[in-house]
């Protein structure tokens, strides 16, 4: 297909009006019934590549793990290359608001440049600290939907109460925690396809201007800016960056899991309701299947992602062992029982698999293969999950949960 129609193929797919996340008239193929689910075989996470099984903390961490995050950068979300030329990396405060929200919190603007022989590109990215803290502050950090420079993060006189924009900030601030945005575009667009504008540019070869089958899509380049924003908050004294969680929804939610999973400086991971591509097993093709993510949202992952269209068991992994590469640290899953493009059961499962991975390494996870009822959270666990009712949002509960969790693992 020659790149213009393609790029308008791309563009008409991922325009087309949205008749509800559930069933989507253009994904009639889809299953959505269990008993349609086909059988799969997941590749065993405690094996190596080799064929030797894995039984040791230490042959996990050397061998093991390094192996799968290998498959998943290489075949799923794409490598970031090294640059040509070497990344010049500056952090400004813009603006200090000691006032936000009626003076419960102080918000910094954060800009984070980079630059180099090839070009610029820079993330703004807002720290939230509460301040009755008398030490450095927990965070969540966010990857945003909502564009950091808009109005969505302001402080409006008549807002300034607890739910901000569905973030119960008020509720982070009097749990003692930090909030931190970063944007999911400052560095890529929603649906990039021909990566000439952001980041990528940086990391191009002289006569680059696509990125090769294994390197970085969107949700590489999303994980990459998270990772540059941790490098920030490691600088700041407000931040206890020990106790920082990763978060997102949807397909931030994947981005969260792909950059807790490569980065070990985020002591916790968050998946709200992430599907497809994040915490949904590939193999049972159910909601939205590879396939339909490629078809609307091409680079998102890597190019070399689309030769396991329809050959998912072919895939040298399954997303259990992403969650599985977060371990030890504690991750937590969450899904809504109408949410069902993202496969609710199959982000259990994923869950539940990963699990042995958190048992090896002296860890508690799920321990029953049987999704728990609606609307009981298990908080008391290294591998936490709940389902509530409704579909594809976060929720206040959600919100709760999520602190709940952090509150367990970082305050005890
Ligand atoms: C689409 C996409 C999902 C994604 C979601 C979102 O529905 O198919 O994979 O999770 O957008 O990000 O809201």
């Amino acid at each position: 297909m020659n790149k213009t129609i393609f790029c308008l193929t791309v563009l008409l797919l991922s325009t087309m009006p949205v008749l509800g996340r559930e069933q989507k008239e253009y994904d009639s193929d889809l299953i959505y019934d269990e008993s349609k689910v086909p059988h799969y075989d997941l590749p065993p996470v405690l094996v190596t590549a080799e064929g030797k099984p894995v039984t040791t903390a230490e042959q996990w961490r050397t061998i093991r793990r390094p192996q799968i995050l290998s498959l998943f950068s290489h075949l799923v979300y794409g490598c970031v290359p090294e640059p040509e030329s070497p990344i010049n990396m500056q952090f400004r405060i813009v603006k200090t608001d000691p006032q936000f929200m009626g003076g419960q919190a102080t918000r910094k603007d954060v800009q984070i440049r980079f630059s180099n022989d090839k070009g610029r590109a820079e993330m703004l990215v807002l720290v939230f600290v509460p301040n009755s803290a008398t030490q450095p502050v927990p965070a969540f950090v966010k990857h945003s939907f909502n564009n950091t420079k808009s109005q969505d993060f302001d402080t409006h006189p008549q807002q300034a109460g607890r739910l901000r924009n569905g973030w119960p900030l008020g509720e982070f601030f009097d749990r003692g925690y930090g909030f931190v945005a970063v944007y999911q575009q400052d560095l890529v667009g929603h649906n990039e396809v021909e990566f000439l504008n952001g980041i990528h540019r940086l990391f191009y070869r002289t006569g680059q201007s696509l990125p090769k089958a294994y390197e970085w899509g969107c949700l590489s380049a999303v994980a990459w800016g998270a990772m540059r924003a941790m490098d920030y908050l490691e600088t700041d004294a407000d931040i206890d960056h020990t106790r920082v969680v990763i978060m997102g929804h949807s397909k931030m939610g994947k981005a969260a899991l792909w950059t807790a999973a490569q980065d070990e400086r985020f002591a916790m991971a968050i998946s709200a309701q992430s599907g497809c591509g994040g915490a949904a097993l590939w193999r049972r093709k159910t909601g939205e299947t590879l396939e339909k993510l490629v078809t609307r949202f091409p680079y998102w992952l890597c190019r070399n992602a689309w030769k396991f269209v329809n050959q998912e068991d072919d895939l040298p992994v399954d997303q259990h062992m992403l969650l599985a590469c977060i371990a030890p640290r504690p991750v937590y899953v969450h899904s809504g029982v109408a949410d069902t493009w993202a496969d609710a059961r199959g982000e259990y499962l994923s869950a539940y698999h990963a699990s042995e991975v958190y048992r090896l390494l002296g860890k508690t996870g799920l321990t029953s293969e049987s999704s728990p009822p609606v609307g009981e959270a298990i908080i008391r666990s290294d591998v936490g999950y709940h389902i509530r009712e409704g579909g594809h949002s976060i929720e206040t509960y959600d919100w709760q949960r999520f602190l709940d969790f952090a509150d367990y693992h970082f305050k005890n």
